[in-house]
């Protein structure tokens, strides 16, 4: 008799202990999981139309991305405003107009007869490109 009292004792008391551990995991599991999502979250590179041009609008940057273009586009794009290559002021993009589409343009070059600079210049310089290219836009 006294066993039995005791192993019901027992049983009530695992259960009890069990379930206060469970309470007190709880938020820690939750906070576990919240600071999980968040750095999946951290780490997850922008979406590439998400990617802007660190230049717009830098007065510098657009005057050295106008010496850029006048070195190495306007013998095709003019003054920006067309040649043999499309007016880049407008906004009919054939191969689309956000930053990133620009730059991915410029940089990979289009198969009716845009050469791909990605060696020529770098990154930074094909941004400065893209902050002067905007500039020129007509509203
Ligand atoms: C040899 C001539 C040539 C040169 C040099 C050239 N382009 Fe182009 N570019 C073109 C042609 C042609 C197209 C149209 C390509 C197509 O539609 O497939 C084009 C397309 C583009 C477009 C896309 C326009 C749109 O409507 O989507 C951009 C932006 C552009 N060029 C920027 C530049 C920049 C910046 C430079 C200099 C770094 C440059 N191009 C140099 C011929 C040239």
């Amino acid at each position: 008799m006294t066993a039995k009292r005791f192993d019901g004792g027992r049983r009530q008391r695992i259960i009890v202990f069990g379930m206060v551990i469970g309470i007190v995991i709880q938020p820690f599991l939750a906070l576990y999981g919240y600071l999980v999502g968040k750095a999946f979250a951290v780490n997850q590179p922008p979406a590439k139309s998400e990617v802007t041009c660190p230049y717009i609008g830098d007065a510098e940057a657009i005057a050295e991305g106008r010496k850029l273009f006048d070195r190495n586009c306007a013998e095709c794009h003019g003054d920006g405003t067309g040649g043999s290559g499309p007016d880049l002021t407008d906004n009919d993009w054939l191969c689309g107009g956000s930053d990133a589409q620009i730059f991915s343009t410029i940089s990979n070059g289009r198969p009716g007869g845009m050469p791909s600079w990605s060696s020529d210049l770098k990154d930074d310089e094909i941004w400065k490109i893209v902050a002067f290219i905007r500039s020129l836009k007509k509203q």
